[in-house]
């Protein structure tokens, strides 16, 4: 480091947005520096963030280097380097990138800045990432490759490539000596807190889930190979760089493994939309019969939900059934939009079907199905009805229901009680 850190502007900032996340020493020599982004309401303009969130950087002290793993949003970088100054640190010597992602590395160019001296350590492809994403000078880099290690003196860093958690160049950083792992976004919460560590795990429960519904329930194949290569490697503490740190990694380890199985649970997701009432009377009574039979039935309105909500309940049921109104000629956009979102999120779902009204006709069902491209699923007949809802078009909704009840009787988990 050449002289001392000064972050430009931060002495003229109001000293709220200045102090978010002090210094913490964790273990020894090993010190929590990110920053707590509490306002931050909407992450890649798309995943609600109803509890904030935290952008986690750890700086790790040996006996001959000092290791920086990770950095933080560059909105926060103030605060990073704040927290180094506080630590009186004169010099980096390694950054470590588990991702690239901007959240984690979009501050490593200002910490370049002020610690010329450091280089980037992480796998080529994340190195090609960050050339082009950050502008990063080549020269600046020290490519690593899975199992390599970098002694700090007293303290070892190992790298694990772990591909596809969820961009292609993600990593994990394993720190010998004191088994802790750092997986970056692998495991985090988007969570704001100013517990270190994990106090109420029912809480972070629900945020690590939500986290892993948005961000890694596409990636569930990668995540099972990550955690089987992960199994035997002795962990006391994982870090994560969103949401607390996780003193008992059994926790969020076995979540994940629950998560990830084949297991469904006897549930039917129902995504809608109403314009003049059919398809909600539609729904209404679609949630009723799946009741009656003992199914746990979510009803999400699309125009008041939070997607994040929606995405959840995706991680574990057993079907969606999509309920759509008809506008011009296909399904109502919002629809669209979800249908989209649970395509692309890929949940574990078997059985799917789609229920609505139309006025004059068109091809909604068609559309809907024509979406739904990733899913290995079974459809069941869909239930389209002409204006509001008739007998024999609650009957159908009835026959639906039994068939639902039929089939996840045999894929359920077996402790489930069905009403007869
Ligand atoms: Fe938290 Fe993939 O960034």
């Amino acid at each position: 480091m050449t002289g001392s850190v000064q972050c430009v502007g931060l002495e003229k900032m109001p000293l709220k947005r200045r102090i978010k996340m002090s210094v913490k020493e964790f273990k020894h020599g090993i010190y929590s520096v990110g920053a707590i982004d509490w306002d931050r309401r909407l992450f890649d303009e798309l995943i609600p963030l109803p509890d904030g969130t935290s952008y986690n950087s750890y700086l790790v002290k040996g006996k001959k280097k000092v290791a920086l793993i990770d950095t933080v949003d560059p909105t926060k970088e103030y605060t990073l380097i704040n927290n180094l100054e506080k630590l009186g640190i004169k010099s980096i010597d390694y950054v470590i990138a588990n991702h690239g992602e901007q959240d984690h590395s979009g501050t490593i160019p200002r910490i370049l800045e002020l610690y010329p001296e450091a280089k980037v350590v992480t796998n080529q492809k994340c190195k090609d990432l960050l050339v082009e994403l950050l502008l990063i000078p080549e020269e600046k880099f020290l490519v690593i490759k899975n199992g390599d290690t970098l002694s700090l003196g007293g303290k070892t860093l190992e790298f694990i490539i772990a591909p596809w958690v969820h961009w292609p160049e993600t990593m994990f950083t394993y720190l010998r000596e004191d088994k802790i792992l750092f997986p970056c976004d692998f495991l985090g919460s988007h969570l704001a807190s100013s517990d270190l560590f994990v106090t109420d795990e029912a809480k972070v429960y629900e945020s690590a889930k939500r986290y892993y519904a948005e961000i890694m329930m596409p990636f569930r194949t990668s995540i099972k190979k990550h955690l089987e290569r992960i199994k035997d490697l002795e962990i006391d503490i994982i870090a994560p760089s969103h949401g607390p740190v996780y003193p008992r990694p059994e926790f969020i380890l076995s979540a994940y493994r629950d998560w990830i199985s084949e297991e469904v649970k006897n549930e039917v997701i129902i995504p809608y939309v109403s314009m003049h009432g059919s398809t909600d009377k539609m729904v209404d009574y679609f949630v009723d019969a799946l009741i009656k039979r003992g199914i746990t039935a979510k009803p999400f309105n699309l125009t008041k939900t939070d997607l994040g909500e929606l995405a959840m309940a995706l991680v574990d049921a057993a079907s969606i059934v999509i309920a759509s109104p008809t506008v011009l000629v296909g399904p109502h956009p919002a629809v669209v939009s979800a249908t989209y979102l649970v395509n692309a999120l890929r949940p574990k779902t078997r059985f799917v079907s789609i229920i609505g009204s139309y006025g004059w006709g068109g091809k909604m069902v068609e559309q809907i199905k024509g979406m739904l491209t990733t899913l290995k699923v079974e459809i069941f007949e869909p239930v389209i009805v002409k204006g509001y809802p008739k007998d024999e078009d609650l009957k159908a909704l009835d026959r639906l229901a039994d068939e639902i009840l039929k089939k996840h009787k045999h894929i359920t988990k077996k402790e489930v009680n069905y009403i007869k």
